[in-house]
C-alpha cells in the first residue's frame, strides 16, 4: 500500500512537471526567435551561405524559412528580413527599435564606432542631425550644393571632350567628379583633377574600394567570420586599415588649416560649420563635437558618398549603351526642357519624367547594396510573433524590395516603364528603396540624387555613347560580390552631339 502511495505521488509529480513544462513551452513559444538552419559550431551557417553570392543564398533560405529568419555568420547571429512587408514593418513601423547600426568586426576595426555610419546612441543622433542640416545647405559657403554639382559637371564634360572620342573606362573620371563634390562641401573647394594631393587621397580611397571588391574580399568575409584570428594575419584588410589612417591624417591637416583661418561669422564649408558647433558646445563637458568626430564624419562622407554614387553612374553609362533608344528619348527631353546651352538643374527634373524614370530604374535595377548596411535592434524587440533580443544584427534586405516581382513585373529586366504611368507621367513606388528607409536612411540621399540627375543629364546633353562591342553582347547584369553589386568592366567612347 505504501509502495502504491509512493508510486502515485511520483506519477503525480511527473504529470505536474510535464504540465508545467508544456505551459512554459507554450509561453516561451510566444517569445520564440526567428527560425533558421541549425548552425554548426564555430563556422555557423557556412554550409547554407555561398560567400560569392550571399543575396541568392538568402533568397533560397527565405523560401524555406519565410520572410524572417536567423543565420549565423561564424558565431555572429543575424536576423534576415526578406521582402517588402517585413523590411517596411521593421524600418518604418518599428523604426526606433530597428535604428541601431550593426557593426561587423572588420568595420569596427576600420571606423572605431564614431562618425555617422558606424556609430550608435547619442553620438549618432547628434552627428547625423548636424550632417543633415548642413548638407541641406544652410549657412555654408557662398555656393549652394546644387551649384557645386553643376560646376563639377561642367569640368567633367570638358574632361570627357578632351578624350576626342577615344574609347576608355570612365570609372576614374566619375570617381574624381563625385569625390570632388564631397571635397567642395567639406573642404570648401574642389581640386584640380591633376592635383597631387587630390590624386593621393582618391588613390587611398580607391585602393580600399578595390580591395573590398576584389576576390580577396572573401578575406574580409573571413575576417567577419573569424575576427580574432584574422587580426593577426597579413592580408588586404591590413592595407585597408593603413589607408584609412592615411586619409585621417590628410583630413586632420586640412582641419588644422581651417582652425587657423576660421571666421566664425562666415563659415566656408562643412568643416567651418562643425568648428562653429564645437565652439558653441565648449561649455558642455561631454559634447559629441570634437576634432576626432569631425575627422571621422568627414571620412564617412567620403566613404559613403563616393563609391556608391560613382559606381551607380558607371552602371548607368553601361546600361545606356545597350539601349540607344532610351538615350534618344532622354536627349529629346533634354533638348526640349534644358536646351544645349545652360547647365541642367534640379528644377528641370519635374518636367522630365522619362529621364527621372530612367535614373530610378538604374538604381532599382543595379540594386547596389543588396544586403543594405547591417542594422541592430536597440532593445529587446517583439517583431511579428518573434522575439529578437537587444543588439541582434539585422539584415533588412534591399534586393528583396527592389526586385519584388509583385511591384515590378519582370524585375530582372531594365525597363524605365517600372516608373512610368501609361500616360507618360512619373510613377512613384514605395518599393524604391536603394537608400533604405526609416531612421537610418542614407544621410546623403538628397545629395546623391542631385548628383545622379545633374551628371547624367550633363553628359547626355553633350555626348552620345558609342560602345566598343556589339550592343547585343553588352552584359548589364551586375557582378555580385559580398556587399555591393559592381558593373562589369567596359570601355566606351563619347561622341559630341
Ligand atoms: C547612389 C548613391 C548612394 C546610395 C545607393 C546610398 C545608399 C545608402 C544605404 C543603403 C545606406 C544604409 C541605410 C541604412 O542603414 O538603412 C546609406 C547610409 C549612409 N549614406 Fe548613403 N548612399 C548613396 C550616396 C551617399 C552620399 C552621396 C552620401 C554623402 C553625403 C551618403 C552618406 C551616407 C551616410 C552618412 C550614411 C549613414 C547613415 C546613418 O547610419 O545614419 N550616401 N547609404
Ligand atoms: C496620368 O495617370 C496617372 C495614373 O494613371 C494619374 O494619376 C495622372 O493624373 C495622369 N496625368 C495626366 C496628366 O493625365
Amino acid at each position: 500500500m505504501e509502495l502504491l502511495g509512493m508510486t502515485t505521488i511520483f506519477l503525480l509529480v511527473c504529470v505536474a512537471c510535464l504540465l508545467l513544462f508544456a505551459t512554459w513551452r507554450s509561453m516561451s513559444r510566444k517569445e520564440k526567435e526567428p527560425p533558421g538552419p541549425i548552425p554548426l559550431p564555430i563556422v555557423g551557417s557556412i554550409l547554407q551561405l555561398n560567400p560569392w553570392n550571399l543575396p541568392e543564398s538568402l533568397r533560397m533560405l527565405s523560401m524555406k524559412y519565410g520572410p524572417v529568419f536567423t543565420i549565423y555568420l561564424g558565431q555572429q547571429k543575424v536576423v534576415v528580413l526578406y521582402g517588402y512587408d517585413v523590411v517596411k514593418e521593421a524600418l518604418i513601423d518599428q523604426a526606433d527599435e530597428f535604428s541601431g547600426r550593426g557593426v561587423l568586426p572588420l568595420i569596427k576595426k576600420l571606423f572605431k564606432g564614431t562618425g555617422i555610419v558606424t556609430s550608435n546612441g547619442e553620438t549618432w543622433k547628434q552627428l547625423r542631425r548636424f550632417a543633415l542640416t548642413t548638407l541641406r545647405d544652410f549657412g555654408m559657403g557662398k555656393k549652394s550644393i546644387e551649384e557645386r554639382i553643376q560646376e563639377e559637371a561642367r569640368f567633367l564634360v570638358e574632361r570627357i571632350r578632351n578624350t576626342h572620342e577615344r574609347p576608355f573606362n570612365p570609372g576614374n573620371f566619375l570617381i574624381h567628379a563625385v569625390s570632388n563634390i564631397i571635397c567642395s562641401i567639406v573642404f570648401g573647394d574642389r581640386f584640380d583633377y591633376e592635383d597631387k594631393k587630390f590624386l593621393t587621397l582618391i588613390e587611398l580611397l580607391e585602393q580600399n574600394n578595390r580591395l573590398q571588391n576584389s576576390i580577396q574580399t572573401q578575406v574580409c568575409t573571413l575576417y567577419n567570420f573569424f575576427p580574432t584570428v584574422m587580426e593577426y594575419l597579413p592580408g588586404p584588410h591590413q592595407k585597408m586599415i593603413k589607408n584609412i589612417e592615411a586619409v585621417d591624417q590628410f583630413t586632420l591637416e586640412i582641419i588644422a588649416e581651417h582652425q587657423a583661418t576660421l571666421d566664425p561669422s562666415c563659415p566656408r564649408d562643412f568643416i567651418d560649420a562643425f568648428l562653429n558647433k564645437m565652439e558653441q558646445e565648449k561649455g558642455n563637458g561631454h559634447s559629441e563635437f570634437t576634432v576626432e568626430t569631425l575627422s571621422r564624419t568627414t571620412l564617412d562622407l567620403f566613404l559613403a558618398g563616393t563609391g556608391t554614387t560613382s559606381i551607380t553612374l558607371r552602371h548607368g553609362l553601361l546600361i545606356l549603351q545597350k539601349y540607344p533608344e532610351i538615350v534618344e528619348k532622354i536627349q529629346k527631353e533634354i533638348d526640349c526642357v534644358i536646351g544645349r546651352e545652360r547647365s541642367p538643374c534640379m528644377a528641370d527634373r519635374s518636367q522630365m519624367p522619362y529621364t527621372d524614370a530612367v535614373v530610378h530604374e538604374i538604381q532599382r535595377f543595379i540594386d547596389f547594396l543588396p544586403l543594405n548596411v547591417p542594422h541592430t535592434v536597440i532593445k529587446d524587440t517583439k517583431f511579428r510573433n518573434y522575439f529578437i533580443p537587444k543588439d541582434t544584427i539585422i539584415f533588412p534586405m534591399l534586393c528583396s524590395v527592389l526586385h519584388d516581382s509583385k511591384e515590378f513585373p519582370n524585375p530582372k529586366k531594365f525597363d524605365p516603364g517600372h516608373f512610368l504611368n501609361t500616360n507618360g507621367t512619373f510613377k512613384k513606388s514605395d518599393h524604391f528603396m536603394p537608400f533604405s528607409a526609416g531612421k537610418r536612411i542614407c544621410a546623403g540621399e538628397g545629395l546623391a540624387r542631385m548628383e545622379l540627375f545633374i551628371f547624367l543629364t550633363s553628359i547626355l546633353q553633350n555626348f552620345t555613347l558609342k560602345p566598343v562591342v556589339d550592343r547585343k553582347d553588352i552584359d548589364i547584369t551586375p557582378l555580385v560580390s559580398t556587399l555591393a553589386n559592381m558593373p562589369r568592366p567596359y570601355e566606351v567612347s563619347f561622341l559630341p552631339r
